[in-house]
């Protein structure tokens, strides 16, 4: 097979036509138009299977988990239980214990925040987190911050949407006890150099927090060899169910903190005394978890796995290329993040038009994308401006997809110009 990706077509790299077929969302109109869905960086749609797996848990298997010994509880907790081992072999975690179910990135990160935080974080601290993150990896930190009188450093970006590692391992001292880096940025599309960001913080012996969110359906992840500390993810950004997420830890840390909350199904045994926890990965699920998520999610990533993760990039980067090509056609129009290692993402502005507008026109169109800030304020603040229009990729997404969105974007610098 040629490799060289000059000389191949999209359909040579991945065979994006099929995987479509298997989006039963993919397939209808909004406002009289085909459907053009750019909007996966907000959320995923779902493959048949990952339907399926749901709906044939309630429809069949329904039971709680871990609780019963009639035979549907039995059967809903092994189903349960294999979808933790999937999320191991996903990203490569060394011990099932290690994946936790949540119910999504956010989630996971409060969950380190609260439960390393009252562990380890004293006044005085310093916890490390990036200019380009999710307000998912920064307000946990700051109620934190408050809580114990730690203080919150950041790590700038250059104009381009990347890392200077330089400043970041100025930045590195003994105050810091936490490093909070986003993989791969959801406004950005920057794919954060995380293995030597890890590599450094734990030169210094400073353990590490990898938001996931937006690389796990993107670029391959491998826990270990990323050797972050804590990998969170959330299941609807990567085909699977909404309210249902991951924290990977490991497992050496997981065993030295205490628990999130407190309930039934994270104990060994209670009396007023005295409670005694349940080892982990239990000690962290307090109540019942999100059993069908949870299965949903390991249907997703076992759909996802069906396909080359290498060949998914590949395409997509090759999608990413032509949509910048077009972009950057566009008079008056700058592309927000130009980071060398990209991803996915296209945000851009036109200076003489907001995005809501942009948005709203593309939407008639039958285009979906989101406008706004995307849950990354900071990272405005930086471009000093208020909102972006983004389009974001799956591998289900194709040439035409990005050509519809270039003439609804004509039509709307057509109207508002
Ligand atoms: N974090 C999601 C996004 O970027 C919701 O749209």
């Amino acid at each position: 097979m040629n490799t060289d990706i000059k000389t191949q077509t999209p359909t040579d790299i991945f065979n994006a036509a099929k995987a479509r077929l298997d989006f039963p969302a993919l397939h209808q109109e909004v406002h009289g138009r085909p459907l053009v869905y750019l909007d996966n960086a907000a959320t995923t749609h779902k493959p048949a299977s990952v339907i399926e797996a749901v709906n044939r848990f309630y429809q069949r298997d329904n039971s709680n988990v871990h609780r019963g010994v009639h035979y549907l509880s039995q059967k809903a907790t092994g189903q349960y239980e294999r979808a933790r081992e999937t999320v191991k072999r996903f990203i490569n975690a060394s011990d099932q214990s290690e994946i936790i179910f949540t119910r999504g990135a956010t989630e996971s990160v409060n969950l380190i925040a609260q439960t390393y935080g009252r562990n380890f974080i004293r006044a005085g601290d310093e916890i490390l987190i990036s200019e380009m993150e999710h307000h998912s990896n920064i307000v946990p930190w700051q109620i934190l911050c408050e809580q114990t009188g730690a203080t919150l450093k950041i790590i700038p970006f250059t104009d381009s949407g990347e890392i200077d590692l330089n400043v970041y391992q100025k930045l590195l001292n003994p105050q810091v006890k936490l490093v909070g880096i986003v993989h791969l940025s959801n406004t950005l599309g920057t794919i954060n150099p995380v293995t030597e960001m890890v590599k450094m913080a734990h030169a210094q012996e400073i353990p590490v927090l990898i938001d996931g969110a937006q690389s796990v359906a993107h670029i391959p992840v491998d826990v270990q060899a990323i050797d972050a500390d804590f990998f969170v993810f959330s299941g609807h950004k990567v085909f699977g169910p909404t309210g249902i997420g991951v924290l990977y830890g490991k497992l050496d840390w997981l065993k030295q903190l205490p628990p999130y909350q407190g309930g039934g199904d994270m104990i060994h045994s209670v009396t007023f005394e005295k409670t005694i926890y349940a080892d982990v990965p239990h000690k962290f699920e307090a109540g019942t978890p999100n059993i069908a998520g949870a299965i949903g999610l390991g249907a997703a990533l076992e759909y996802l796995t069906s396909w080359s993760m290498d060949e998914i990039v590949r395409y997509e980067d090759d999608l990413l290329r032509y949509a910048t090509a077009k972009l950057r056609n566009v008079e008056g129009l700058s592309i927000i993040g130009e980071a060398q290692a990209k991803a996915g993402v296209l945000s851009f502005a036109l200076e003489d038009i907001h995005p809501h507008d942009i948005g709203t026109i593309l939407d008639m169109e039958g285009v979906a994308v989101r406008t706004g800030h995307h849950c990354t304020q900071p990272i405005m603040d930086h471009y000093q401006i208020p909102a972006t229009t983004r389009a974001s990729l799956a591998f289900y997404n194709n040439r035409a997809d990005i050509d519809a969105l270039m003439q609804a974007l004509q039509k709307a610098i057509e109207v508002f110009r």
